[in-house]
């Protein structure tokens, strides 16, 4: 197969862009499309056949279910249904932060396939903020099945170049809406009724951060939940997000002791010689998050661009400092730890 790609930088080019992609998916086929988040890999999420593609082309465990992006926060309903417990909750919460990079897990309508839900009772929703998502979805007017549109455990792709690399020859079209906006995937969160506030259990942390959260209920880390009071997280693999060269995150610069006959590759947060790692050794490649102050935003954006550069830069080891874990910090380490391949 021939992967085409489609820009969208002129209004013209945008139009046809978006008549190929819809009518690519209306016929069962798969696209990737640009998000605020990561570029997705799209089909119909109502059609099976159509999204039993998406899991070919990555080549995902079937055990892994995806994200449906309603076109329009009004569309929740075409998915999924919201228990009256935490219905005041969930409205606040879609008016917030709707359209963007929240997904909530909710009872699934009988409506969407097995295969998007990996059988589960619920599904994964939210509804997109990019322009060229919204144009496909509104235009379709049908919900959209979205993973990440890279192998599966593999890197994110935060551009349409990255995109290609890991899917050329397996999709027929991949639309280029730029840079995504966030660079994280999305947060997700399953609510929960419970006394005084309901329970905002982030199971994903994400671009939406527990501190954005808590004014709509009280924020609980998955990881801090005991065993038994853990809902269903399937897909939220250990191991994931991994570049193909060992990565470790090096807590202190002090720890590192250098084998002579390796050669190392350095993603550094500030890029400040005074904290330390720059000048360790020779570097192969030095990707910098945010030179200079170091601003979390700037950080997210160029997250997966900067361990996939470092990725192919022929290291032997990627060396990560540590980031500032607050904002979107806590999701950067979350990906780093699951990177993180020599501990
Ligand atoms: O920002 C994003 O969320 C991106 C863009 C494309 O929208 N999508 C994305 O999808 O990150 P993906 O497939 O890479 O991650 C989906 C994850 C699954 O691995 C699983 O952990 C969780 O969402 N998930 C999906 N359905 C679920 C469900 N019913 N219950 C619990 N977790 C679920
Ligand atoms: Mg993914």
């Amino acid at each position: 197969m021939i992967t085409e790609t489609l820009t969208t930088d002129l209004p013209d080019l945008l139009k046809l862009a978006v008549n190929d992609a819809v009518k690519l998916l209306a016929a069962g086929e798969v696209v990737a499309l640009p998000t605020e988040t990561v570029y997705g890999l799209a089909a119909d999420a109502l059609n099976a056949d159509a999204v039993a593609k998406i899991f070919a082309a990555k080549e995902r465990p079937t055990f892994d279910p995806l994200i449906v992006h309603v076109p329009h926060k009004k569309d929740l309903d075409m998915v999924a249904d919201i228990p009256e417990d935490i219905a005041p909750t969930v409205k606040r919460l879609i008016e917030r932060f709707w359209p963007g990079p929240l997904t909530l897990i909710l009872p699934k309508k009988a409506c969407v396939p097995d295969i998007v839900t990996a059988g589960l009772p619920t599904v994964a929703v939210r509804a997109s903020q990019n322009l060229v998502f919204n144009r496909v979805a509104r235009t379709l007017e049908k919900p959209l099945a979205a993973p990440s549109a890279n192998r599966f455990g593999s890197i994110s792709p935060t551009s349409a170049a990255a995109v290609l690399s890991e899917l050329d020859g397996r999709i027929p079209l991949i639309v280029d809406g730029g840079a995504c906006h966030f660079g994280l995937e999305s947060t997700i969160v399953k609510v929960e009724a419970a006394s005084p506030k309901p329970r905002l259990i982030i199971l994903r942390p994400g671009p939406i951060t527990a501190e954005d959260l808590k004014a709509y209920g009280k924020p609980v880390s998955i990881d801090k939940l005991k065993a038994d009071e853990k809902p269903e997280a399937p897909g939220m693999l250990a191991s994931h997000y991994a570049p193909r060269t060992p990565l470790r995150i090096l807590d202190s610069p002090n720890d590192f002791l250098p084998d002579p006959d390796k050669t190392y590759a350095l993603l550094s947060y500030r890029g400040e010689p005074e904290d330390g790692y720059t000048d360790l050794v020779e570097w192969k490649q030095m990707q910098i998050l945010s030179p200079g102050k170091g601003k979390l935003p700037e950080a997210a954006v160029r997250f997966f661009y900067a361990l996939r550069a470092l990725d192919e830069c022929g290291a032997d080891e990627i060396i990560s400092e540590p980031l500032p874990e607050r904002g979107l910090g806590v999701a950067m380490m979350d990906r780093l730890r699951r990177a993180a391949t020599i501990k």
